[in-house]
């Protein structure tokens, strides 16, 4: 007998779109005043992949959408539903996961898009977990993508030096054994919208907000660290108790790869060791809510994150918004 609860449902197939174009620390440095050793030292990233103009956020979540479903061996019209975590979408509407159902010939799911900002992923994750729970679906396609590089104020060192542009998909299906989404939990706390958001597009812009040349993405970095790091502990210690483990059993702690330092107290706070904590954020930057599952993604294929071992994950975004899940692979 294994450990822990049995899981709902199962992680079948994953995929990743990740853009062509690397901007690293030091093209940075000729952008804005700024060093690759600020950049590596205080958040870990050395360079990030960024959309080119003309492309859309839908072209990256289609390639990984179709990677998810090679893997998963699912063909698209047994697709229930599409659920696409973005806040950086195509259009304002219609949703983007509507560009990618047409894209892939899912003609029998409903699609919708979920706001969530980092967190996105999670909180699309946990629809569907819930909707195969409640035997509504049977699979589900589940999306995270971000170009956050297209709302990032370029001329603000504080911030534009943080993201980079991805996509990631997962393909769930009801659990059948011991392997699958053990626990997940979501939570929100709108007290702290002024700590990071962005306006431009939305009808608060209407009251003035571009004026304060906050067109952009806005972060208050020091504010956000201190609630993330609290947040990210409280979140692990609740999903591994749902699951029915200890901190002890988690092999893979695969968290949002926003700071490197965020990521070692977390990791610190539950008592794993770095080597079991997996990284790409040098790769990347914070793709927000791509950051979870292109980082299970290339686990996997790194070969470090195997079959039958637990995974951790927990994320954190603007909102402020939090959420972690243990799988078992
Ligand atoms: C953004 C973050 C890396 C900044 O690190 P920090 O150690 O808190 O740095 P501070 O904001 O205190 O800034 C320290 C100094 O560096 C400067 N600075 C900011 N960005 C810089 C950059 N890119 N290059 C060089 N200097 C920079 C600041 O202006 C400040 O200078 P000052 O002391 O002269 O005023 C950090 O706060 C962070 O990671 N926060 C969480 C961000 C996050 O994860 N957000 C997403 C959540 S999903």
């Amino acid at each position: 007998m294994s450990k822990g609860v049995m899981p709902v449902s199962r992680i079948i197939g994953l995929g990743v779109g990740i853009p062509e174009t690397v901007l690293s620390n030091a093209d940075l440095e000729k952008m804005v005043d700024t060093s690759d050793e600020w950049i590596t030292s205080r958040t870990g990233i050395k360079e990030r992949r960024i959309m080119k103009k003309g492309e859309r956020t839908s072209d990256y979540c289609i390639k990984a959408a179709r990677e998810a479903l090679a893997e998963a061996n699912v063909d698209p019209l047994e697709l229930d539903a599409i659920i696409l975590a973005t806040i950086s979408g195509d259009m304002r509407f219609p949703a983007t996961s509507v560009f990618v159902q047409e894209a892939i010939g899912a003609k029998n799911a409903a699609a919708w898009d979920v706001s969530a900002t980092c967190s996105g992923f999670l909180f699309a994750l946990y629809n569907a977990d819930t909707l195969i729970q409640a035997g509504r679906a049977k699979k589900i396609l589940v999306i995270g993508s971000e170009m956050l590089t297209s709302m990032v104020n370029w001329d603000d060192r504080a911030t534009c030096v943080l993201f980079g542009d991805a996509a990631g998909a997962v393909v769930l299906t009801k659990a059948e054994d011991d392997r699958g989404i053990l626990s997940i939990a979501i939570g929100s706390n709108g007290s702290y919208v002024d700590l990071l958001y962005s306006i431009g597009i939305g009808t608060a812009s209407r009251t003035g907000g571009t004026e304060n040349g906050e067109a952009f993405l806005f972060m208050n970095g020091n504010e956000v660290f201190r609630h993330a790091v609290r947040m990210l502990e409280r979140t692990a210690v609740e999903v591994v108790h749902k699951a029915g483990l200890q901190p002890s059993d988690i092999d893979w702690l695969i968290p949002h790869q926003a700071n490197t330092r965020i990521i070692k107290a977390t990791a610190e706070r539950m008592g794993l060791p770095m080597e079991q904590v997996f990284l790409n954020i040098h790769k990347y930057g914070n793709t927000s809510s791509a950051s979870v599952p292109l980082a299970m993604y290339e686990a996997r294929k790194e070969g470090k994150l195997k079959d039958g071992q637990l995974m951790l994950s927990v994320v954190f975004g603007g909102g402020f918004t939090w959420g972690g899940m243990v799988v078992r692979f």
